[in-house]
């Protein structure tokens, strides 16, 4: 009887498959919460290897890396970052942090399907990670006036050259009520979810083991919330299109409909603002995902309530 009891909490508590972090908008690879993260993670998984990506080895510069550059030319620069590393050769899980996520899901599209030096991702886990992209910048209070003068500025210029090739969050601008303008202009994200006519066949997540996204359920910073899960919001109207519902679902644009027959799609909420996490909520998705044992299916809908609120 003890050894079984001990032999579950063993195998709860092996990993040998490394992990790979991307921090969102604002952070930095290493910044306390991002290595409170990979701690936590050794903590559980004693040995696991924990690579924190970084655009560059200055934490400052990274960090301002996450605001502006050319998304496309960073994730490629990370296929070469992770290739590099002997560690990641078998291939590795993946956490990504709001657009660290979305980045990641390139990374997925873009690197280890044409290059076999770049390490394959297992499963991807991303927190409040603008999949569908952004229709507006982040909600204003209602008298917060030097917000809204910076948003409505932001949108005058979103669809100009340079920031489709230098402002990291206009590359990922969609508001689903102007799409030509997206599909012709769009820097990045329009062809990453492969919505052009024309379609890159090579974009097929299918591979992945799992693909996990979690909602905040207060987002007010990526408009729609939504998009964390991949559906479509009209902000006019309110409606919400659920993924299974879409175009890139249903004529498996980037392979999200294999993931999902194979029940490999996971959807789940977290309690609170973006990027409200605490450890239980690193703890709880670790010990699903990042072990060894594949004994854990994907069950139903699962909710965590977020303790620091
Ligand atoms: C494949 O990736 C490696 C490492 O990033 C890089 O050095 C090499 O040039 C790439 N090969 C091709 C054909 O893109
Ligand atoms: C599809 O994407 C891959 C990876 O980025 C690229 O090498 C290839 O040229 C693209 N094909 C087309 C038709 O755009």
């Amino acid at each position: 009887m003890k050894l079984v009891t001990l032999a579950i909490q063993l195998s709860t508590v092996l990993a040998t498959t490394p992990v790979v972090l991307w921090h969102g908008l604002g952070d930095r690879y290493d910044s306390p919460g991002m290595t409170g993260v990979a701690d936590q993670i050794r903590d559980i998984y004693p040995d696991i290897y924990v690579h924190s990506v970084g655009l560059s080895e200055d934490g400052g510069k990274d960090q301002q890396m996450g605001l502006l550059g050319n998304v496309r030319e960073q994730v490629e620069s990370v296929c070469d970052q992770l290739a590099a590393i002997p560690e990641l050769k078998g291939g590795f899980n993946a956490i990504g942090f709001s657009q660290g996520g979305l980045f990641l899901r390139s990374y997925a599209e873009l690197c280890p399907l044409t290059n076999a030096s770049a390490p394959v991702l297992r499963k991807l886990i991303t927190f409040g990670s603008p999949h569908n992209g952004i229709a507006d910048m982040p909600l204003c209070g209602p008298s917060d006036f030097l917000c809204k003068s910076r948003n409505k500025l932001f949108k005058s210029q979103v669809w100009t050259k340079n920031s489709q090739t230098n402002v990291v969050v206009a590359q990922y601008y969609r508001d689903p009520n102007h799409m030509d303008v997206y599909l012709e202009k769009s820097g990045f994200l329009a062809d990453i979810n492969n919505e052009r006519q024309q379609k890159n066949k090579t974009y097929d997540l299918s591979y992945l083991e799992k693909f996990v996204m979690v909602m905040f359920s207060e987002d007010t910073t990526v408009v729609p919330m939504e998009s964390a899960w991949f559906q479509e919001v009209d902000l006019e109207s309110g409606q919400v299109t659920h993924l299974e519902d879409r175009e890139i679902y249903q004529e498996d644009w980037i392979g999200l409909k294999k993931l999902g027959k194979r029940g490999d799609l996971e959807f789940h909420t977290v309690h609170g603002q973006h990027m409200e996490i605490n450890d239980d909520v690193i703890e709880t998705f670790a010990l699903r995902y990042l072990g060894d044992d594949d004994d854990i299916k994907a069950g139903d809908d699962f909710v965590f309530v977020n303790q620091a609120k």
